[in-house]
């Protein structure tokens, strides 16, 4: 256990336009760490999760996204949890560890003995105060979360090896071609301040061979240039491999759900997954109803409070349905994200899809999909202000922003 006097922070690196591109449409108007996910803004997630880490000083969202996008969020949750917290901008991406170096002094600012870093990409119960007492516990510079999935999809993902008795990480290879391990990387870290002396050694190692390289050839400058930049550090292949088998860093299996969140469709997962926690969470968040007064509720279902729902209408499970959404009777939605101002018309069906903020479903009219989370027309995505005319039916598409359907589609991204 640590002193009392201790303090921890946690920053969470949040990507910025450029990155995140497998997640359009929907990113095209909302960055994607903004996208909600059971209601929720993607990066609510991990900052609730911050909230109980005991002793936490200040939660820092670190991203390239201009701060406008981030400024009313940052300060409306920061006095929701009653955490200090700042959204802290990049000139230009400096990889998942250069972005930590770079504000260094602002981080180390409180003088934290610990500091979390998180993927704001990823979906679990982020167990932090029990990883931070492992982390203790191993005397290490770092402590990542690890899980195990199949041996299929572990190479999309960092591949490691760990000492069965002290959880050391002894290997580590990022998305590697042949197999490892099905134990992967969950992008969720403890590290002391030393983390900063390793990403300044990567720093300067890389800066001594360019000039090196410059001195002893002049045709090498060329290509020299093209290469990754000193300020640019990518955590997993510049730290995580070099140091794995130092005695530095550990390991922390999580047996609960983890999920990576790279596309629309896992959006979808995610937030049922998120519904789900909310069950033990936060079950104030879910709704509930029986079609007397208010519409009938099946499962995990979230619901804004200026969302208007006829009573005849069916939702869930799996369903969240954000601002100022109008549902008339007799609508059918299962497994749905619904984002702000959609408007449902009478009968119309939704199921396994994503509406965009604005988009309009006639009567009658379906819009559904088959509901597989990793194929590319596994869910039915509508962009922002589509509009579905009555009896249209839109099956397993991707439709860009400001369309209108008046014929039924299949199977078709239509742009
Ligand atoms: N601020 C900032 N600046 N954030 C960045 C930058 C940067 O330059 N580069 C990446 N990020 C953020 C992304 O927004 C994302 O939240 C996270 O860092 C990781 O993104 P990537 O570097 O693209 O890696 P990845 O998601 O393909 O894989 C990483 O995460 C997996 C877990 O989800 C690796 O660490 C894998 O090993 C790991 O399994």
């Amino acid at each position: 256990m640590g002193s009392s006097e201790e303090k921890v922070v946690a920053v969470i690196i949040v990507g910025g336009p450029t990155k995140g591109t497998r997640f359009r449409p929907v990113s095209f108007n909302t960055p994607k760490p903004l996208f909600p996910l059971a209601g929720q803004p993607m990066v609510h997630h991990p900052i609730s999760a911050c909230k109980r880490i005991p002793n936490l000083a200040q939660v820092f969202l670190i991203g390239f996204y201009e701060e406008r996008e981030f400024a009313l969020y940052v300060s409306s949750i920061s006095n929701e949890l009653r955490v200090p917290m700042r959204y802290l901008k990049e000139d230009k991406p400096h990889g998942s560890a250069g972005a930590l170096y770079y504000f260094r002094d602002l981080i180390m600012e409180d003088d934290p003995s610990h500091i979390f870093l998180l993927n704001c990409d990823v979906c679990c119960s982020f167990p932090l105060p029990a990883m931070l007492d492992a982390h203790r516990s191993y005397g290490g510079m770092g402590t990542l979360l690890v899980i195990k999935v199949s041996a299929e999809s572990a190479n999309q993902f960092g591949e490691l090896v760990a000492d069965p008795v002290t959880k050391e990480l002894l290997h580590y290879t990022e998305k590697p071609e042949t197999f490892v391990s099905d134990l992967i990387n969950c992008g969720v870290y403890v590290f002391t301040p030393e983390i900063f002396s390793a990403i300044q050694d990567v720093s300067t190692h890389r800066e001594d061979r360019t000039n090196l390289q410059r001195v002893f050839s002049f045709d090498s400058l060329h290509s020299v240039t093209r290469t990754v930049p000193a300020d640019f550090v990518r955590l997993d292949q510049d730290i995580l491999s070099p140091l794995a088998g130092k005695r530095k860093l550990y390991t922390y299996e999580t047996m609960d759900f983890w999920e990576q969140i790279k596309t629309p469709g896992m959006s979808l997962k995610c937030s049922a997954l998120y519904l789900a926690q909310f069950r033990l969470t936060s079950p104030n968040l879910l709704a509930s109803g029986d079609g007397t007064r208010s519409p009938t509720v099946i499962g995990d279902v979230y619901v804004h409070p200026s969302a208007k729902i006829h009573p005849t209408a069916k939702i869930g499970p799996d369903v969240s349905i954000s601002a100022n959404v109008r549902i008339a009777a007799g609508v059918r939605i299962l497994n749905c994200i619904i984002l702000d101002d959609v408007e449902i018309k009478e009968n119309a069906v939704a199921m396994h899809a994503i509406v965009g903020w604005k988009s309009s479903l006639g009567k009658w009219s379906r819009v559904q999909a088959k509901g597989d989370y990793n194929a590319k027309l596994g869910i039915t995505i509508l962009g922002e202000s589509v509009t579905v005319e009555d009896e249209v039916v839109v099956i397993n598409s991707i439709v860009l922003p400001n369309k209108t359907l008046n014929v039924s589609v299949q199977d078709e991204i239509i742009l």
